[in-house]
């Protein structure tokens, strides 16, 4: 395989920080054999991303990419669902009906949340990955299917099994090869690539044309800890491209919570991968923000002249080239208040 098509490939999952790139590597590694794997982390974090990533740069990328998530139907169809039945199997079931692993045979089954599989499910599964034959619910004899196995979870299995609710032997036939997917709060840079790349793209379906954020938005993106990761964000600067009226996303079109957390606390977030340079532009904005914009009160928390702080939000007014985002030369007292939206 050329390394341009692992290029196009991976270009899907963007993100250029180390932790990301250790991922890359490990999609890399497992698509280039069949072996079952693991892919762990919190939600949202690109778990079904990564495993189409597998599947695309695997030899069965002609294959089909078959997709069950076990947490979003009833317990207790997941194995009818995965396994398939055959007619009278259990109530309704009328016709034989292949499961997703035939469907998947040639290519890749990936089985999200499989922390919530029951018992008899995970028997099932258990048999089938030792030696890839499958018995449908009812049926009487088991076929073969060739389909290289995904799971991912966001629960932790360990716990799980403490709990007894996952089978251990299940789980020693899973972790063979693990990919776990960081939390978005560890990717330091590529919160801003993701939300830039986002913005871009929705700005674009929806057909309107924006810029960019504004400094005060970028400082609420970073301050907040994304405890749903990318599939926040995602939905985050969507509803913003909605919300938004000019060619920026400002801080009142993020939703409060981004907002709050920012005013509710004295610190600033600082993750590694960032700039250097950004990060004194952020601190030197929060710190502002805190002083309701009083560049006296701000310069001698910072411990620099006034002028000093002059010239730092003159350079980067001039970066921007969108003027007047800092109020220079309006009052020395002009609040940067929060807008009357949220007040209410
Ligand atoms: N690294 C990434 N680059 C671009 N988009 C991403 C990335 N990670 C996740 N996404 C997007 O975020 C959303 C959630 O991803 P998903 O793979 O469903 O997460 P999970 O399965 O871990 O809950 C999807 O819309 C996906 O396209
Ligand atoms: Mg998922």
């Amino acid at each position: 395989m050329d390394v341009g098509s692992i290029r196009d490939s991976l270009e899907e999952l963007v993100g250029a920080s180390p932790v990301m790139l250790a991922v890359y590597d490990r999609i890399e590694k497992a698509a280039a054999t069949d072996v079952t794997v693991l892919i762990t982390g919190e939600s949202g974090t690109g778990k079904e991303l990564a495993a189409r990533a597998i599947h695309r740069l695997s030899r069965r990328r002609e294959g089909p990419f078959i997709s069950v998530n076990a947490g979003a139907i009833p317990r207790e169809l997941v194995a009818s669902e995965l396994f398939g039945h055959e007619p009278g199997a259990f109530t309704g079931a009328a016709y034989r009906r292949p499961g997703k692993f035939e469907l998947a045979d040639g290519g890749t089954l990936f089985l999200d949340e499989i922390a919530a599989t029951d018992h008899n499910t995970q028997i099932a599964l258990l048999r089938s990955l030792e030696d890839r034959w499958i018995t449908r619910l009812g049926g009487q004899h088991p076929v073969h299917v060739d389909a290289r196995f995904i799971a991912a979870t966001n629960e932790s299995l360990s716990r799980a099994i403490r709990a007894g609710r996952f089978r251990k032997d299940l789980f020693f036939r899973l972790d063979i090869f693990q990919i776990r997917m960081p939390p978005l709060r560890d990717r330091g840079g590529d919160l801003m690539l993701l939300a830039d790349r986002f913005l871009r793209e929705i700005a674009s379906d929806l057909g309107r044309k924006i810029d960019g954020f504004t400094d005060e938005a970028r400082t609420c993106l970073l301050g907040y800890s994304w405890p749903g990761n990318v599939r926040e964000l995602k939905n985050c600067v969507y509803r913003a491209v909605v919300a938004s009226e000019g060619r920026a996303i400002r801080r009142e079109d993020l939703p409060r919570r981004l907002r709050t957390i920012v005013h509710a606390t004295r610190e600033i977030r600082l993750k590694l991968g960032r700039r250097l340079g950004d990060i004194e532009r952020a601190y030197v904005l929060r710190t502002l923000e805190e002083c309701r914009g009083n560049k006296m009160e701000a310069a001698r928390l910072l411990g620099i002249s006034r002028k000093a702080l002059y010239d730092k939000l003159a350079r980067w007014e001039k970066e921007d080239g969108d003027g007047d985002v800092y109020s220079l030369g309006k009052e020395e007292t002009v609040p940067i208040r929060p807008s009357p939206r949220e007040e209410e």
